[in-house]
């Protein structure tokens, strides 16, 4: 059984990351049609000719129908997020340990996974990947120039909120009707790209890897869907995305995986092993981590929100089987008029809600002891070019620095994606990024206070770029709109 290390807590003389530099370097030196190459396993997330950085006039490229069934496949704003990320990851593992069998390396190499939510120390991309150079003076294969100058820098990457685990405390796996971010993400078809991106791939995952890749008009490989895998580090990203999923599912025994066929074997995947046979999975098939077909471990698989033992007592849900109740439909109350443009500052958008007078009404009626939710989505996120996470406010009391009121924030926007995600095409509908967000309890908070309006909602948006150059891109949000369920 292959053990995932944390990078960060390596021994002393381990070699994990020097046989992967080895293994990555063979894999670079092998050309894109060889489906065990460097560039290959990178184009499975996705590729575009045009913009491939690696692009030679040379390059042989697989036949159009090999393109079309291996390439561009990654599965994002989807419930097929975490199984297909974890398909690709487990071969990709085969492949590196592999090659570093061949090159007289141990047969167990296993990937290790970058866990930045340890503290901001944690937070700094591992030294291994920072320098152009080995020891001996050859090229690092671990290295990628094009990233943001912090990364390579060393510095601690972003703040608290990038590295946030609140995904952990989503109840459920799929996303809820009104938008409400489960776990996993929401129910679409193969290669949607057009939904709500689930928990944890908002947060840390489409943080982290825009805080990694940067901005900038030639922003690092990290920030696109097309150039991610071809840094090293994407893999160790992923590995701990990877590895916080079967921490959700730990952590509370009515944390549940989706039961619905179209989840489980609705849609077959396809990748190539180490020796170039094809292999299928679906999700089914990757719902647990430590037994066959996949067979690894993570080192670490605590819960990393744990609280005292008695607190727990009483909140201990029943293990008996959660059964996906049956959701209310979600009814709007309230959008912004038009499509705006957000601005490189602080950008304001005013929503009038009225009072539901369709399902969500009857539902209330129907059932009064519910907690009716209130869920904010924002839709239709586009652009051109790049663009940082933005920190989302609900009426801020001081417009000009919402900030200044930590507890008027209702998440962050991780804008991963953000381009490709924008323009329409085979690959992509081009509706842009969604977000949702359960703001049920700060509403709650403003019901109570004595200037609640509900027909003056203000969202406030806040670039939270920090280390980024301004892009000079435009940024359009289709709509902000509020559902009560
Ligand atoms: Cu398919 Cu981190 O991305």
């Amino acid at each position: 059984m292959r053990i995932r290390k944390n990078v960060w807590k390596l021994p002393a003389g381990d070699e994990t990351l020097s046989w992967y530099e080895k293994a990555v370097a063979a894999m670079k030196a092998k050309p894109i049609a060889d489906p065990t190459s460097w560039r290959y396993q990178a184009a499975i997330h996705e590729y575009n000719r045009s913009s491939d950085p690696l692009r030679q006039s040379s390059d042989v490229l697989p036949s159009t129908i090999e393109q079309r069934q291996f390439w561009t496949q990654c599965q994002h704003g989807s419930w097929f997020f975490l199984s297909w990320h974890r398909m690709y990851l487990f071969h990709f593992e085969q492949i590196v340990a592999d090659n570093v069998a061949k090159l007289g390396g141990p047969a167990d190499w296993s990937l290790p996974y970058w866990n930045y939510s340890e503290g901001p120390a944690f937070r700094a991309l591992p030294p291994a990947f920072r320098d152009p150079n080995l020891a001996g003076g050859n090229p690092n294969a671990l290295y990628v120039k094009e990233r943001a100058a912090t990364a390579n820098a060393g510095s601690a990457l972003g703040d608290d909120s990038d590295v946030s685990l609140d995904c952990l405390t989503a109840p459920d796996f799929e996303n809820l009707p009104g938008g409400v971010p489960g776990f996993g993400g929401p129910r679409t078809l193969f290669h949607h790209n057009a939904g709500i991106a689930g928990a944890v791939e908002d947060v840390p995952h489409g943080t982290m890897h825009v805080r990694v890749g940067g901005l900038g008009t030639h922003p690092g490989w990290m920030s696109s869907f097309n150039t991610a895998a071809l840094d090293p580090i994407f893999w160790l990203h992923h590995a701990n995305i990877d590895r916080l999923w079967e921490v959700w599912i730990r952590r509370d025994p009515s944390h549940q995986n989706s039961t619905s066929k179209q989840w489980l074997k609705g849609v077959t995947f396809q990748f190539h092993d180490q020796n170039g046979n094809v292999v299928s999975m679906k999700s089914e098939d990757v719902r647990t981590i430590n037994a066959a077909p996949l067979s690894y471990t993570y080192e670490e698989l605590a819960d990393p929100l744990a609280v005292a033992p008695q607190a727990l007592a009483t909140v201990q849900p029943q293990p008996s089987a959660r059964a996906m109740p049956e959701q209310p439909i979600p009814e709007l109350i309230g959008a912004s008029r038009t499509e705006f443009d957000l601005e490189p500052t602080t950008t304001h958008a005013l929503v009038e809600v009225r009072p539901p007078t369709g399902p969500a009404r009857l539902s209330a009626l129907a059932a009064p002891a519910r907690k009716q939710k209130w869920v904010l989505n924002i839709e239709n996120v586009t652009s051109d070019g790049h663009a940082p996470s933005y920190d989302v406010y609900v009426n801020a009391p001081d417009a000009s620095n919402p900030q200044a009121h930590p507890e008027h924030r209702v998440g962050r926007m991780a804008m991963f994606g953000l381009t490709e995600s924008s323009r329409p095409g085979l690959d992509h509908p081009g509706s842009g990024l969604h977000y949702g967000f359960d703001i049920t309890k700060l509403i709650d908070r403003l019901k109570a206070a004595p200037a609640w309006d509900p027909a003056k909602l203000r969202i406030s948006f806040v670039p939270v770029g920090g280390e980024t150059e301004a892009t000079g891109a435009r940024i359009k949000i289709g709509r902000v709109s509020i559902y009560a369920q």
